[in-house]
């Protein structure tokens, strides 16, 4: 009988996929099994089968891997917040540096001789995160946490291990908060923003909040000390509740005595202590002087431009968004940065751009998922910077446009670097240099 027809099979996990799952082939079909790690024996348990493949989840482990751990949290293999808390840290860091190396060698572009890792405290790093609402009284009431791993249901969590710990804290009261409101059921999501000053809930409601809600949530703000703000349509629509005027929320980068401030729903990376080692790297990669122009593409409120401004002649950062834009502005002006001036630009639009026109030397690109095909061409076609550093969250579009840049001609791939901004999870956080060759 195949094994798509039966309930259980038994197989060997050859690979760990790039969303964590093990790899196995089973009657010459690959399968992806959900809790199970290479080199382990293992019972599966069908969830779905597909024409090129089908999925399974681990029924029972017959022999079990050398880096398989305990997860720390119980709600680990519902909860699809954590993908790869079953394997060791040192598993995980290695398995991140496989699925970068395996992008590159995918996309033919040559490895340097080995990856940079950058770790921190893999637990209660998490300063940003989506919160999904449901009020399922069956259940026993309002469930606030992160999506289950196969469907649109929410985790109703007590506890998270990643999300820092007075956020974690929170979880149960927030529980309750959603309980008493009117609009319990017409809320479907909590933004949690994590300054180092104050934190920041936004209730986003598709129903008018009544009075009485509001005085729920401005009370429980003032009980936690929590900002609150609320938002009824686009991020436009936030506004705070609880103070009424509320301070701008703020991180450091101490080690070059900065502070920037962002608004709850603004894009920060994720994990502080990661992000300031991040931005470390990327200026000592930059070997900067005071004769360098740099450009910062996808600069955001201007993380990586403002410390480049301080060891450069100046920055121009350029960014989609413009209220990120107005807060780069004003984090250089409150940080006493004058050499830093800022652009909003669309960088995915291939028309006339002047934000290449300059003699930039060195530069910073930083985009979302879908890469900087668009904007690197233009740094290729107008630029030709000694050097470009590139930091991405998507291994496949870093060795897609990996390969643009070495097919150029111009660039080499020069350093690596796999900055674990995501601990058990199975995002990718790389940093490239590249070095003009020609
Ligand atoms: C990964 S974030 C990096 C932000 C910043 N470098 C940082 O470290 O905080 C990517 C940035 O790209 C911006 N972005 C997204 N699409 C864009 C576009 N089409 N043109 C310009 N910027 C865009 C986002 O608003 C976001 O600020």
């Amino acid at each position: 009988m195949k094994a798509d027809a039966i309930v259980s099979v038994e197989t060997q996990i050859e690979d760990l996929s790039h969303d964590g799952r093990g790899v196995a082939r089973i009657d010459g079909k690959v399968w992806f099994v959900e809790g199970a790690l290479p080199g382990e024996t293992v019972s599966v348990k069908r969830l779905k089968g597909r024409r090129s493949y089908s999925t399974g989840v681990v029924d029972s482990i017959i022999v079990e891997s050398a880096d398989r751990v305990t997860p720390k949290c119980g709600y680990f293999g519902t909860c699809g917040g954590c993908a790869v808390q079953h394997l060791s840290y040192p598993g995980q860091l290695d398995f991140k540096k496989k699925v970068v190396s395996d992008a590159f060698i995918g996309a033919h572009v040559p490895l340097p001789d080995y990856i940079d890792v950058l770790s921190d405290d893999p637990w209660a790093y998490r300063r940003r995160a989506r919160l999904g609402v449901r009020y399922v009284p069956k259940k026993g009431g309002a469930l606030v946490g992160f999506r289950e791993r196969n469907n649109s249901y929410i985790t109703g969590l007590e506890t998270c291990e990643v999300l820092v710990k007075s956020v974690s804290d929170l979880l149960p009261s927030l529980q309750g908060l959603v309980e008493q409101l009117s609009v319990r059921d017409q809320l479907p999501q909590i933004e949690v923003a994590v300054g180092e000053n104050a934190t920041a809930l936004v209730f986003r409601h598709l129903k008018p909040l009544t009075e009485a809600d509001q005085h729920a949530l401005a009370a429980f703000g003032e009980r936690h000390q929590t900002q609150i703000f609320t938002q009824s349509k686009g991020p436009k629509t936030v506004t705070a509740l609880w103070p009424a005027e509320p301070d701008p929320l703020n991180y450091s980068l101490e080690k070059f005595g900065l502070t920037i401030e962002f608004s709850p729903v603004d894009f920060v990376q994720i994990n502080g202590g990661i992000n300031e080692r991040l931005v470390g790297v990327i200026i000592s990669w930059l070997e900067l002087n005071r004769q360098d122009e740099v450009l910062d593409l996808f600069c955001g409120l201007g993380n990586f431009s403002l410390a480049t401004a301080q060891r450069a002649k100046s920055v121009l950062g350029v960014e989609g968004e413009r209220a990120l834009v107005q807060k780069a502005e004003l984090n250089a002006s409150h940080n006493q940065i004058r050499n830093a001036s800022f652009k909003t630009r669309d960088l995915f639009d291939d028309g006339i751009v002047d934000w290449s026109e300059s003699k930039f030397s060195k530069v910073i690109v930083d985009p979302p998922r879908s890469g900087a095909r668009e904007a690197l061409k233009r740094v290729v076609d107008h630029v030709k910077p000694e050097v470009i550093a590139y930091v991405s969250c998507n291994p496949a579009t870093l060795a897609r446009d990996s390969a643009d840049l070495i097919e150029s001609g111009f660039y080499g791939l020069d350093r690596l670097l796999v900055a674990d901004m995501f601990p058990h999870t199975a995002h990718v956080e790389t940093a490239a240099l590249f070095r003009r060759v020609s």
